[in-house]
């Protein structure tokens, strides 16, 4: 296992280029399964999720091939229809390949996820949803076994907003018979983009992107043929952390359309950004003022930057307080941002933030994707060296972060990290 070793108190300036979107390309691979063929997707970030899903896909006998940020796969021989426990346990969206493998195969032995770091995080309603299109499902020995001679379309009213529960049910009514609504459906960016994707390759889907899809099955997809797109956590951690370092970075490829309650935030928060010919320039100059985060669904707060930003709030002229209201366990960080000289109180999902004037490096551990790259945050800002252990939950979801950092003047290393 490695560790990242960083000296902080140097403002990062310079340019970071945003890579393709982690929570885009992990539904789009899954995708290809809908099809017979050769597939490719462009803008494919380098990430740990991304190869194990690749190993997935060709463990169901796709051939999967890499070349830069372009990912081809070949459907033609994907036959197989177990997704396998030791697989998913390391990534749970490696569930995506259930609606798929059911609505091409007619049959999918998928190992049930299991709870992570973050939640319990069932998948009840994915089920639910594939059921009213006729699949019979059974949980047997931590595997759901599901099989539909062919699905049709149904009128599915989610109970809650899921994003990947929306993503398996769309792709599934993509090969159905008939019409298929899902009500109360999710609105993320990541969503909209399958969605183009699956329209390019002849899917007849409207409303993406509305609570409402409506989606008519067609017989038959072209291969998958989609660049995918940037990746807006990704480039809302970089505004963090230009607000944190009190830097000036200018960020590449930042999709602003998909950022607006974030930026509204950071800007309310005396973060300031200046669109350019280059590229977004994003700086500060003082400490942060004051803001208060309630999660929710996009367009709402993403869950996925709450930990960033509470990162950049241990250091605000106030208090701030934080709801997170997706996640049942999403203040992992808490703990560790302390051991760095944080102020928090936790109550239940409440967070309360009091800025101090200044953190201390220490030897701290990362529990999650999004929790590392709130250590990650801190350590840029705190006086001295921080190590941060068990950093493989950061390369799931970031693409050469070490690298981006150092070339905004950051001060990073990774080191093997010795023992257990
Ligand atoms: C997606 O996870 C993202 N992952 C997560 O990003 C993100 O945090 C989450 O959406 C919320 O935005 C991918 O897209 C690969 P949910 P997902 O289903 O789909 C409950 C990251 O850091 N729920 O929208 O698994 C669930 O427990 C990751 O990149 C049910 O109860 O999340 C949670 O409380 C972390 N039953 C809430 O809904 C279900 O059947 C939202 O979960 C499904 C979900």
């Amino acid at each position: 296992m490695d560790k990242l070793v960083i000296s902080g108190g140097n403002p990062l300036v310079g340019r970071v280029k945003i890579s393709g979107a982690k929570n885009a390309a992990l539904p789009l691979m899954a995708a290809t399964l809908l099809t017979r063929g050769k597939n490719r997707l462009a803008n494919v970030p380098n990430l740990r999720d991304v190869r194990t899903m690749g190993r997935l896909l060709t463990t169901l006998g796709a051939k999967v091939n890499t070349r830069t940020d372009r990912i081809y796969i070949d459907t033609g021989g994907a036959d197989g229809d177990e997704a396998p426990y030791e697989l998913v346990k390391t990534m749970r969206a490696s569930v995506l390949v259930l609606g798929p493998l059911v609505a091409r195969r007619g049959v999918a032995r998928v190992s049930l996820p299991g709870g992570c770091a973050i939640g319990e995080r069932p998948i009840d309603q994915h089920l639910k949803g594939l059921e009213a299109m006729g699949c019979k499902v059974k949980l047997e020995g931590g595997y759901v076994l599901a099989e539909a001679k062919r699905l049709k379309g149904a009128d599915i009213a989610m109970d809650l907003v899921t994003v990947t529960g929306t993503e398996n049910l769309v792709m599934a009514a993509c090969l159905a018979k008939g019409t298929s609504i899902i009500r109360n459906a999710a609105r993320e960016p990541e969503v909209v983009d399958l969605c183009n994707a699956l329209s390019e390759a002849g899917a007849e889907i409207r409303g993406a992107g509305t609570g409402t899809i409506t989606i008519q099955g067609v017989k038959e997809l072209a291969p998958l043929d989609h660049r995918v797109m940037p990746d807006r956590i990704e480039a809302g951690t970089y505004m963090a952390a230009a607000g944190i370092t009190r830097g000036e970075l200018t960020i590449v490829d930042a999709p602003l359309e998909h950022l607006t309650s974030v930026v509204g935030k950071l800007k309310e928060a005396g973060i300031r950004f200046q669109p350019t010919p280059k590229g977004l320039v994003v700086s500060a100059r003082r400490a942060p003022r004051p803001v208060s985060i309630i999660t929710g669904p996009y367009p709402g707060f993403p869950t996925d930057l709450q930990a960033q930003l509470m990162a950049l709030m241990c250091l605000n002229s106030g208090s701030a307080v934080f709801q997170e209201t997706i996640f049942e366990n999403r203040f992992m960080h808490v703990s560790e941002l302390r051991r760095l000289g944080a102020e928090i109180e936790v109550t239940g999902s409440t967070a309360v933030v009091k800025g101090v004037r200044g953190l201390k490096g220490a030897q701290v551990m990362a529990t999650d994707l999004r929790a590392s790259a709130c250590l990650v945050l801190a350590a840029l800002a705190a006086e001295g060296e921080t190590h941060i252990s068990r950093v493989y939950h950061l390369d799931r979801g970031y693409e050469s972060i070490d690298q981006k950092l150092t070339s905004a003047g950051a001060t990073v290393r990774r080191e093997a990290e010795a023992g257990p």
